[in-house]
């Protein structure tokens, strides 16, 4: 069966973060202008009082320091509205004990969002997945505004929240150190230099290493010390 498009926006690597009002657990926001000058993510949950997504809250509030440490804030959403938020929220910390956590107080904003509104901006109903819920997104937004990255996820797989931790340090370190992480980077394995951009700095790089390694000409690695990120 065909799949409704019209009002399902896709957002993009690159584009502003749509703006919006909305409601929270935290009070009203204005996003993304409440935020700037700081790394967001913005994610999505399927639905309150549903056992992943209990898993997800948890795990994120436990690393929401960490996460603040990188000057980065959390900001959670569901197509649930505020009072079924607040009770869940207050059953998570009340009840619910999981793989060594427990009395976890979720204490970033969690959007109401029963119109989808904001949802359907983010591309985060996604019909043939479900057009009642929204799927398990993921969006990095940098300090201006703009979206770095998503992640999707159906509704059965709980995220790798260290992972999304991994990945937001690998884009403050490219921004800040004019580089690149090569696969399963972890702060403090050394880091890709820019490509050579002409024949005479590809020649340069192949004799005179000068602290870089080239596994060929376009393939350079430099250490970067975890401590300098
Ligand atoms: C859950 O979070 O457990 C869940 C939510 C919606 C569909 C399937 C699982």
């Amino acid at each position: 069966m065909e799949q409704p498009t019209q009002g399902y926006a896709m957002p993009r690597i690159g584009d502003k973060a749509p703006e919006f009002k909305a409601v929270t657990t935290q009070g009203d926001i204005n996003f993304p202008g409440d935020y700037e000058g700081k790394w967001v993510i913005l994610f999505s949950h399927p639905a309150d009082f549903t056992p992943v997504c209990t898993s997800e809250f948890m795990t994120f509030a436990k690393m929401e320091t960490e996460f603040n440490a990188l000057n980065c804030k959390l900001v959670g959403l569901s197509v649930d509205g505020l009072y079924s938020h607040i009770a869940w929220l207050r059953t998570i910390k009340e009840m619910i004990e999981f793989k060594g956590m427990k009395n976890i107080e979720v204490n970033f904003p969690l959007i109401e969002d029963i119109t989808m509104d904001v949802a359907k901006k983010y591309g985060m109903i996604q019909p043939g997945e479900s057009s009642t819920k929204a799927v398990r997104a993921v969006f990095f937004i940098d300090p201006k505004g703009i979206i770095r990255a998503m992640i999707y996820y159906p509704l059965s797989t709980g995220r790798n929240f260290s992972e999304i931790k991994r990945a937001l340090i690998a884009m403050q370190t490219a921004d800040k150190h004019s580089i690149a992480t090569p696969a399963d980077w972890q702060p403090g394995d050394d880091v890709i230099v820019p490509t050579a951009g002409s024949c005479g700095v590809a020649k340069e790089r192949m004799e005179n290493r000068d602290g870089i390694t080239c596994h060929d000409w376009f393939f350079c690695t430099k250490p970067l010390a975890a401590e300098q990120i």
